[in-house]
């Protein structure tokens, strides 16, 4: 009989208990997802200090010395239970690394010591699983801050049985953990593998290359992306390094935990509705008016944004066309945080338009369902998009998504040409060029669009209808474990 395969999997964020963005919701739903398909899914976090261990039912499993380069560290090791399921949750603790108010930094700036960090993190994953008597089939790791692990894996013979197979997932290649060279030693990885054909980029280390060269497979978060990565325009210096693996490299477009996000259920939100009632969605529009000061007034468009605010997220082509998207009589509702550069352009916006863009800085989850859920239309113009949760969640509540057509955008938003409207299939408004035209171009159509109330319906039912479920991608993700499991087979 087939055993379950035993899957650990190593993430820096995880919702609901960790959190910058959408790898957070991302990791939380594949291991749901994971688990309901018959998977012996484990999960190992550092412990940060957001995390609520009585919630999680965590007890000291002991503790451990791990290697940091010359010197040792001690960490503790907790078990707990994911909110809500029997999935087992590990911690990696080590106060002086994760008590600390952010996951990454503070005030729009990286912690100087995260290599240390997260090399602190991984050691203490290792450790943990040397002690317990679970020995998972796959580690899969996601991001560069668990990209050491595949090396280790490989590399450092003792680290955990050779059949152990480790799979990993780029969600976002432009962040690399890349550090000075005279930090090496803290990742315990000799000269031999500080080379150009290793963690060596530019003279410096490059903590992702090192996933995206030893780990057995690697997959990415939608198909666009996975080809645009191996491109010198996307690939951020990494694209050589991604078309030499490019037969390791699985396209999974992400899912949507729609017991989180869905407006029939939603809790965060003022009202619920359904694709056949939409009354209440009327109602989370005119919360989200009230609220936040801006006119109330059913018949104005409503734009809605919610992001990291980083250069990726296209705010710049915002900034640019906000004049003329107010002069087309809409509103905006944005939400945000990140680069003090797009918090002070927030800041501007609503000082000049007070009645009509309404603005929020700051980490608020029940927020982010808010707009989502009372905007008419989403707002999208990524630089670059990996999968893109956002708008995803948008199409489920009938928030029609303006985008830019790149990575995750491309492949899960269907344009409103004249035939996919006439197909029913169309579901949002897509433009190409990075450029301030174009983006208002889009916008135009929207508002243009948004007056012909029978036919924005039309539109948004379609979104609604679309399914993203994890249990679509799970199986993708199964198969991939599979394959990393027979590679590392063969290569005994
Ligand atoms: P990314 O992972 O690049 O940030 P995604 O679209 O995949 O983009 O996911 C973003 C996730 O983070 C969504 O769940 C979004 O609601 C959430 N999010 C981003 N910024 C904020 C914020 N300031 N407050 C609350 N949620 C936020
Ligand atoms: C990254 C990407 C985003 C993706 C998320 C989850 O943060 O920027 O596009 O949806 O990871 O995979």
């Amino acid at each position: 009989m087939n055993q379950p395969l035993r899957v650990c999997i190593c993430t820096p964020e995880l919702a609901p208990l960790a959190k910058t963005g959408g790898l957070a919701d991302a990791a939380g739903g594949l291991t749901r997802a994971l688990a309901a398909a018959g998977c012996d899914v484990r999960v190992a976090l550092p412990a940060y200090r957001s995390i609520d261990r009585d919630a999680l039912h965590a007890v000291s499993i002991g503790s451990a010395g791990v290697r940091l380069g010359p010197s040792w560290v001690e960490v503790e090791l907790y078990e707990g239970r994911l909110p809500g399921t029997s999935i087992p949750v590990y911690l990696v603790s080590h106060e002086p690394s994760f008590n600390r108010p952010g996951l990454y930094g503070e005030h729009g700036a990286d912690y100087p010591d995260n290599l240390r960090r997260f090399s602190v993190y991984g050691r203490g994953v290792l450790a943990l699983l040397r002690r317990t008597a679970w020995h998972p089939d796959v580690v899969h790791c996601h991001d560069w801050q668990t990209a050491l692990l595949p090396v280790w894996l490989r590399v450092e013979p003792a680290a955990l049985p050779s059949e152990t197979a480790t799979v990993f997932t780029i969600h976002n290649l432009a962040y690399q953990g890349v550090f000075d060279a005279d930090d090496l030693p803290l990742t315990g990885l000799g000269r031999d593998v500080f080379t150009p054909r290793g963690i060596e980029f530019w003279g410096r280390v490059n903590v992702l290359k090192g996933g995206l060269l030893f780990a057995d497979l690697l997959t990415t978060v939608s198909r666009q992306y996975a080809a645009e990565i191996q491109t010198p325009e996307f690939g951020c210096g990494l694209d050589g390094v991604l078309r030499d693996r490019r037969d390791d490299l699985v396209a999974i477009q992400n899912g949507v935990d729609y017991t989180v996000w869905d407006p029939a259920s939603d809790a965060l939100i003022p009202a619920r509705f359904t694709p056949g009632d939409l009354s209440g969605k009327a109602a989370c529009k005119r919360h989200l008016q009230e609220t936040h000061g801006i006119a109330i007034d059913p018949a104005v468009p409503l734009f809605g944004l919610v992001a990291r605010l980083a250069e990726q997220k296209g705010v710049d082509l915002l900034g640019a066309t906000a004049d003329a998207i107010i002069g087309l009589d809409a509103q905006l509702v944005l939400l945000g945080s990140g680069d003090p550069r797009y918090e002070t352009l927030f800041r501007t916006l609503h000082a000049r338009y007070p009645a009509r863009v309404a603005v929020a800085l700051g980490f608020d989850e029940a927020l982010a369902h808010r707009i989502v859920a009372g905007a008419d239309a989403y707002l999208m113009p990524s630089r670059y998009e990996p999968s893109g949760l956002n708008q995803l969640y948008s199409l489920r509540y009938g928030t029609v998504p303006v985008a830019r057509r790149t990575g995750g955008l491309a492949d899960s938003i269907v344009d409103a040409t004249p035939d996919a409207l006439a197909r029913d299939a169309a579901t949002g408004f897509v433009f190409d060029a990075y450029t301030p035209d174009a983006f208002l171009g889009a916008v135009k159509r929207a508002v243009f669009a948004f007056l012909d109330a029978a036919a924005w319906r039309r539109l948004q039912q379609a979104g609604m209808r679309a399914d993203f479920s994890w249990s679509t991608a799970a199986p993708h993700y199964l198969d991939a474990y599979r394959r990393a499991v027979a590679r590392r087979a063969a290569a005994r």
